[in-house]
């Protein structure tokens, strides 16, 4: 059990927060033109998002097991089926999917923590500071051991368990994490052209929503949020009852939504004052930060703070992402914490050096219309996210009785509460399947959009 209600926020928000923040909403607003994509990514987190944050915990602490598990008990105590176990397995296979690359980003985050010990941003241009990058990713030598250790470090977590380890730096990590986020906004305010990032973020050009566009945002609502494939759930079974489950999902909404937008406001600041391209891809928070931190007062000390802080960041995502499948294992397999963490560990690490490849050895080398590094992600975060969001939201909304999610929601059956049943029986099962439908463009041929 987690010691206490704020323990309990900080884990899901430790998880929550992390590079789907402040690496891949960056990059993914610049590929899909800014402010159409980011309000289409506010409504999903808000109407979508957050109803599945709330159904996911409420579901994890009424079963108090692993996701499979909780899914099939809970479903057979209201008289359905064991089946919505799958439900489960489809999430720790996405889990286990987004751990792969998610650690390959961290490794550069690691690297970079290195580099910027070394003071080697100091003085850099988009020139020096874009080889430098690019040197990184030719590098896959490079690449796999910072991706070995980053691994190492998580599993090293689980194996020994997930409160234990995490409580104590996540309390650290977060404010701090903020606090260096608001110093580089002061930085982009000031020496960049804050009055184009703001611009290109925030003033949506609905001529750039496509179909492509809005799938795209609507999985990265499910990522930043952790939510859609049980890591939310898994942590939802150590929660003490009498916490707000309710208030909890909204504080941890808020704390990472104003996270990711705050990393758009300093990155493209940055972006347009040094003629980068905002659409250049994966890199980007490598290509600009860098060139903040080389030319503002003490750069050369934040920089490493900023870069352990992204690093620990990833690390508490990491943990989440993990944890389903240990604690799967464990429960059901009657293996020790230990060798499943490290077995499963191992596995995710194969596939993660695997994907690294992508970026280098086999960058030209496509299919299905992208890397391997594109299509994993693909496949997890814009579909298997929302599908596994799309069956927790049927789940809560139509399986559990009311009486059920009432009183585990504890929140009476007034206006919260309807809203909330509401958005889980109807608006977020049917957006998600509208944006799928969109997305393959069976809507537009019929004129429906
Ligand atoms: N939400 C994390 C991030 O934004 C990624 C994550 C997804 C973690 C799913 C756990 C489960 O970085």
């Amino acid at each position: 059990m987690w010691s206490s209600r704020f323990a309990f926020i900080l884990a899901v928000a430790g998880s929550a927060v992390g590079l789907g923040n402040i690496w891949k909403f960056p990059y993914m607003a610049g590929e899909n033109g800014g402010g159409a994509f980011v309000l289409f990514y506010l409504l999903c987190v808000v109407a979508i998002g957050l109803p599945i944050m709330v159904s996911e915990i409420m579901i994890g602490r009424r079963g108090r097991r692993n996701p499979i598990a909780t899914m099939r008990i809970v479903g057979e105590e209201e008289g359905s089926r064991p089946s919505w176990g799958l439900v489960g397995v489809m999430g720790i296979f996405a889990g286990f999917l987004i751990l792969s690359f998610y650690s390959v980003i961290a490794g550069w985050a690691l690297a970079y923590f290195v580099f910027s010990l070394g003071g080697e941003f100091t003085g850099g241009t988009p020139e020096t500071i874009g080889a430098l990058f690019a040197s990184l990713l030719g590098d896959w030598k490079m690449l796999g051991l910072w991706h070995t250790i980053f691994m190492v470090l998580t599993v090293g977590i689980v194996a020994r368990g997930v409160e234990r380890g995490l409580e104590r730096f996540v309390r650290i990590a977060m404010p701090g994490l903020l606090l260096l986020m608001i110093i580089l906004l002061v930085y982009a305010i000031v020496a960049a052209d804050f009055a184009s990032g703001w611009r290109f973020l925030l003033t949506p050009d609905l001529e750039a929503l496509t179909p492509q566009a809005m799938l795209e945002a609507m999985g990265q609502a499910f990522f930043t949020l952790s939510v859609g494939m049980g890591a939310i759930m898994a942590y939802g079974a150590y929660l003490p009852e009498g916490t707000s489950i309710l208030r909890t999902s909204i504080w941890v909404v808020v704390t990472d939504t104003a996270i990711a937008l705050l990393a758009g406001l300093i990155i493209f600041p940055i972006v347009f004052a040094n003629g980068l391209d905002p659409a250049s891809g994966p890199g980007l928070i490598f290509e600009t930060l860098p060139l903040a931190f080389g030319s503002m007062p003490g750069g050369a000390f934040l920089a490493p703070v900023f870069f352990g802080l992204l690093v620990f960041a990833a690390w508490t995502s990491g943990i989440g992402l993990l944890e389903p499948a240990v604690a799967w294992s464990v429960e059901s397999h009657g293996r020790s914490r230990r060798s499943a963490a490290i077995v499963i560990g191992a596995i995710v690490w194969a596939l993660g050096f695997l994907t690294l490849l992508s970026f280098n050895v086999f960058a030209d080398f496509k299919f299905l219309g992208g890397t391997l590094f594109q299509n994993i992600d693909h496949l997890a975060s814009n579909i298997l996210l929302p599908l596994g969001g799309l069956f927790i939201a049927i789940f809560a909304g139509w399986v559990m009785c009311k009486n059920s999610s009432s009183e585990e929601l504890d929140i009476g059956t007034g206006p919260a509460y309807q809203a909330w049943r509401f958005l889980a029986r109807w608006l977020a099962p049917a957006a998600v399947l509208v944006v799928f439908l969109h997305a393959t463009g069976l809507l537009g041929r019929f004129g429906l959009m």
